[in-house]
């Protein structure tokens, strides 16, 4: 079982794009597996817990229970017009996840794990926790990301972190894919450097914070808004579920093979909090699953001075792009593509709408959609829409076919490792190889010599298989295009097909197709 999860999402705000490009990616990645022949799992869902989310809804005027209905309901909303098909949706208030939170806690109490101490110190209202000397900058001063810094003095829970370190260090120096890409683990290690005599308080007063999971030892305390929302993974995955819940079955989905996440949550909360959690609550380590740690989309600043570098996505910077209102735009295909096209998974990139139109148009619209229609069309006009059989064959044919087995390798290759733009090259390079091949045989031109009907067929039921291969290649990027290309080949065993199934030769000789129609019309920015 492929069981792969997203972050579960802040409710103190609407979604933008960074938040879909982790739930495309992930539902590309779901999709993927699917046509490898695996069975998935794909979780996400939202985080409705915590200080920031009790803080926007009394501003709000509301109580914190409807606030967090309402900006729900956001989420789901942009996730199905992205097209996005999970099997499993978490939100922390859900009954059986806030139970699943307490018998851990309870667990780990019983064990000696949890204990109480009064502490003063420093406490970031941003990040929703205490600070150590360790989080002061050079400057000896806890930098912007931890906002508003407070004095505090306060008794609270402490989860024994630091006796879970020394076996975590290990863990990262013998696993080779703990986190991908490779080059993140270098922030893991200074990360548990810092963690390595430090405990994790995991209760907030209630004084303070009324609205999260209360303490099953103490109901003067509700739980960390982090502790409850990294065991969403294995609560929404069954783990001690009632015998009466509807949850899968844990056994069959844990572990999961991928956690996707952001770079700001890689370190402390992934790779030191939730590990050393897993580990406190007894898993061993084949039951670790391993932390995809993608880059950010940033905002290009428009300047009249050519480049003018990038900035982050902020809400208080008023420059959030909304995914909603992009595909209302532009559409989901666009979306979509843009965002797993214009990134490479691990790094940064900057939106840019300019790239996303010049991507969809070029790509998308002029190659495939050009493909497309000239197959379709050309095998209506001179076939009578039928496809015929190869009995003329050549140089370029026999290169074209040949080309699929490298387009086969090269995206296996890259989508087995996430890189989702690597393995889009590929596959635009055997479009735009189709269309060069169209253009050397010039089927419009050897349709008028009634001798050359042979050729005149394989030509064209060369390009319209190419066309059915992307269909199915493309379909994980952009399920709904692909379904409509796939409907015009009138080929509905396309979707059925797995990649070790794919070879020259997908539809059969004589196979009629349906009537063509434009799958990516060109999109055309107003002035
Ligand atoms: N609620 C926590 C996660 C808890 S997981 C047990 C959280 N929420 S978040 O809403 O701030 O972020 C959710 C995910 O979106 C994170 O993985 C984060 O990295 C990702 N992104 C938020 N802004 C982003 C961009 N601008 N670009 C790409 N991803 C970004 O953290």
């Amino acid at each position: 079982m492929f069981y792969l999860t997203t972050a579960i999402d802040y409710t103190n705000g609407a979604p933008h794009i960074g938040h879909a490009y982790e739930k495309v990616l992930a539902d590309v990645i779901a999709r993927y597996q699917r046509l490898r022949g695996e069975e998935v799992y794909f979780l996400t869902g939202v985080d409705q817990h915590g200080q920031k989310v009790q803080q926007t809804a009394e501003k709000d005027g509301v109580n914190p229970a409807t606030y967090v209905k309402r900006v729900t309901k956001g989420f789901v909303n942009a996730w199905d017009k992205l097209g996005l098909e999970y099997d499993g949706w978490a939100e922390t208030t859900n009954p059986e996840h806030q139970s699943c939170v307490q018998g851990v806690l309870q667990k780990l109490y019983d064990e000696g794990q949890i204990y109480k101490k009064r502490y003063t110190g420093h406490y970031s209202i941003r990040q929703e926790q205490f600070l150590t000397d360790k989080e002061r900058n050079e400057d000896g001063e806890f930098g912007e990301e931890w906002g508003e810094v407070e004095e505090r003095d306060e008794e609270n829970y402490y989860f024994k972190l630091s006796e879970h370190v020394p076996w975590l260090k290990n863990l990262v120096d013998s696993q080779e894919d703990f986190v991908i890409p490779h080059f993140r683990k270098a922030d893991v290690i200074n990360a548990i450097e810092r963690s390595i005599d430090t405990d994790l308080c995991i209760s907030r007063p209630k004084e303070r914070l009324r609205w999260g999971i209360e303490l099953p030892f103490d109901s003067d305390f509700v739980t960390f808004v982090w502790f409850d929302a990294l065991i969403n993974y294995i609560s929404f995955a069954g783990y001690n579920k009632a015998a009466d819940s509807s949850l899968p079955d844990f056994e069959k989905l844990w572990p999961a093979s991928i956690h996707i996440i952001g770079k700001d949550i890689l370190v402390p909360s992934h790779s030191i909090y939730w590990m050393c959690m897993l580990h406190a609550i007894g898993f061993n380590d084949q039951q670790i699953p391993s932390l995809l740690c993608h880059g950010w989309w940033n905002i290009k600043k428009k300047s009249d001075q050519g480049n003018a570098g990038s900035e982050k996505m902020s809400k208080s910077l008023g420059n959030v792009v909304d995914p909603i209102e992009l595909v209302d735009t532009f559409g989901q295909d666009a979306v979509r593509y843009y965002l797993v096209r214009d990134i490479h998974t691990g790094r940064d990139s900057d939106y840019d709408m300019d790239r996303l139109v010049m991507l969809f148009n070029t790509e998308l619209a002029n190659n495939l959609g050009n493909l497309c229609n000239r197959a379709l069309n050309m095998t209506k006009r001179y076939c009578g829409g039928v496809t015929m059989a190869s009995e003329y064959d050549d140089e370029f044919s026999q290169q074209l076919r040949a080309s699929l087995d490298t387009v086969l390798e090269k995206y296996r290759h890259h989508m087995d490792r996430y890189d989702i733009s690597f393995a889009l090259e590929a596959i635009i390079e055997f479009i735009s190889g189709t269309n060069v091949y169209a253009e050397q045989q010039k089927p419009w031109e050897i349709a008028k010599d009634e001798g050359k009907a042979a050729q005149l067929h394989t030509v064209l039921s060369h390009m319209v298989e190419a066309v059915a291969q992307a269909s199915v290649l493309l379909k994980p990027i952009i399920p709904t295009a692909c379904e409509r290309i796939q409907s015009q080949l009138n080929a509905p065993h396309l979707s059925e097909l797995t990649l070790s199934e794919l070879h020259w030769g997908l539809l059969p000789v004589g196979q009629e197709l349906a009537k063509p129609k434009p799958v990516f019309p060109r999109i055309q920015l107003e002035d």
